[in-house]
């Protein structure tokens, strides 16, 4: 079984799902920390030499790979939702955890981020935040188990996934 973490850019997904595997001795996978490893271009130059539909591609045939993969926890994009192929893959064999907080806490985690969020490179990014986390609601409602990071303690945050997939799957935990 995988576990899957989903959810909105700046939620934390990376630095919850590395620490998460660390505790429970699982191996680790973050999907674009491994896009920009192969393609050898940040995610960022990606967007702008190649286009988000090319990203989108790259995207999708990693998520067919690795959702192949058993016991790791994988870190998503916050777009991976957007397609269907994708979480119906990542559904088969995993766990998914949407982690959330307001748009108000994404704009602060991005903008200490500089520069490296593509889709928030706009004049008003409060407002293409909200706009993009509405549309995405719908795709985001699809996980098992959401937890609310805007307290951003990452060994508190791990212990409550913990907890929730114990709820949700006793017998495997
Ligand atoms: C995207 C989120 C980014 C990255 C790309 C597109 C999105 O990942 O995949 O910039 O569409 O929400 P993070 O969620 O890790 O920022």
């Amino acid at each position: 079984m995988n576990i899957v973490i989903i959810g909105f850019m700046a939620t934390g997904k990376t630095i919850v799902g590395r620490k998460l595997a660390k505790k429970i001795n699982m191996e680790f996978i973050d999907t674009d920390k491994l896009i920009e490893q192969k393609e050898k271009m940040s995610i960022n130059k990606i967007f702008s030499e190649k286009g988000e539909d090319c990203f989108r591609e790259l995207e999708k045939n990693l998520i067919k790979k690795i959702s192949r993969k058993n016991n790791v926890v994988i870190s998503t994009g916050g777009g991976v939702v957007l397609f269907s192929e994708n979480m119906t893959r990542l559904r088969r064999n995993g766990i998914v955890i949407c982690l959330k907080t307001r748009p108000e806490i994404i704009l602060r985690r991005v903008e200490f981020q500089k520069g490296i969020r593509p889709l928030l490179n706009k004049s008003n990014p409060l407002k293409e935040i909200r706009d993009i986390l509405k549309k995405r609601e719908v795709y985001y409602k699809q996980a098992d188990i959401f937890i609310d990071t805007t307290d951003f303690n990452v060994n508190k945050i791990v212990k409550k996934i913990l907890k929730e997939i114990s709820a949700l799957t006793p017998a495997i935990s």
